[in-house]
């Protein structure tokens, strides 16, 4: 069965970390539409002023955050003792876990930048599991060419027989960067039951055949229930992220960086981060920064 176009959603501007203007395809608000996935963040700019502040020191605990870079680089430190950047193609993989304290730093090429985070949800059984991190350079995410000369990046996943590099993940995701060239036909399954969504990174496209009207940038489209999705073009070149996930099915409490399923669970969080006590599995000897 088709999947069809269920929702569209346009990203929403939004200030973000120390100031930092991005733009949100969706978040706290949507909660539980698009179940395991609780926010997609679209930083695009080419002016330094909108990011050069960057997102400080702050925790993450209950959830995995995904950054991948298109333009630019994003430097981060972790309490983990990781220390890094992320440059132009490359994803940062981060398992917040039990808790984690990160920063993480856009530097512009040029003065732009642009990139996405999302936040993918864990469930209440891995909610305080250890955190990870995975850095995945560029070179190491296959590019495949499939049916009418689409380009497939796959950053978690599999097409054909290809692997997407970041595997073992919590929650069952598939993580696409898809381009397909004017006026042709693309075509992919995505397993029956999984939440599914695209989010147009340039040009524009058709997402549902019923539909006669296109679809640009920064615009969402949640897919309904099937088992494949087609999407097609007229006279421009469309490039996507094409993500899916089993849903989790739980209650979901969130406060800022922090995704648990109870009230009790939050508060429990910042009191421990309040109190020093937030990070469970750390290399990390220095105290934790102040947020407050
Ligand atoms: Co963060």
């Amino acid at each position: 069965m088709i999947r069809n176009i269920e929702t569209i959603l346009k990203s929403v501007p939004t200030i973000e970390g120390a100031g930092v203007h991005l733009k949100r395809a969706f978040g706290n608000s949507e909660v539980p539409l698009l179940d395991p996935f609780l926010l997609l963040d679209d930083f695009h700019s080419n002016n330094p002023e909108d990011y050069i502040a960057g997102f400080p020191w702050h925790p993450h605990r209950g959830i995995e955050t995904v950054t991948y870079v298109l333009e630019g680089s994003v430097e981060h430190g972790d309490s983990m003792g990781n220390k890094g950047i992320i440059e132009s193609g490359d994803v940062q993989w981060m398992t917040g876990g039990s808790g984690i304290i990160h920063q993480e730093m856009p530097k512009g090429d040029n003065g732009s930048i642009w990139g996405f985070q999302l936040w993918v949800n864990l469930p209440s059984s891995h909610k305080m599991m250890v955190p990870r991190y995975r850095e995945v350079k560029n070179d190491q995410i296959p590019e495949v060419i499939g049916e009418n000369n689409s380009t497939i990046r796959i950053i978690s996943g599999e097409v054909g027989n290809t692997r997407g590099p970041v595997q073992d993940i919590i929650v069952d995701i598939e993580y696409l960067d898809v381009t397909i060239p004017s006026f042709t036909e693309f075509k992919h399954n995505i397993r029956q039951g999984y939440r599914a969504f695209a989010y147009v990174i340039e040009g524009s496209g058709f997402f549902d055949q019923d539909e006669p009207a296109s679809i640009g940038g920064e615009h969402l489209v949640i897919f309904s229930d099937g088992d494949e999705v087609t999407i097609s073009t007229h006279d421009e070149r469309l490039r996507f992220l094409l993500i899916s996930g089993k849903p989790i099915g739980e209650p979901v409490a969130w406060a800022g960086p922090i995704v648990m399923n109870t009230q009790e669970e939050l508060a429990t969080a910042f009191e421990e981060y309040r109190n020093g006590t937030f990070i469970k599995n750390s290399i990390y000897s220095e105290k934790p920064i102040n947020i407050d």
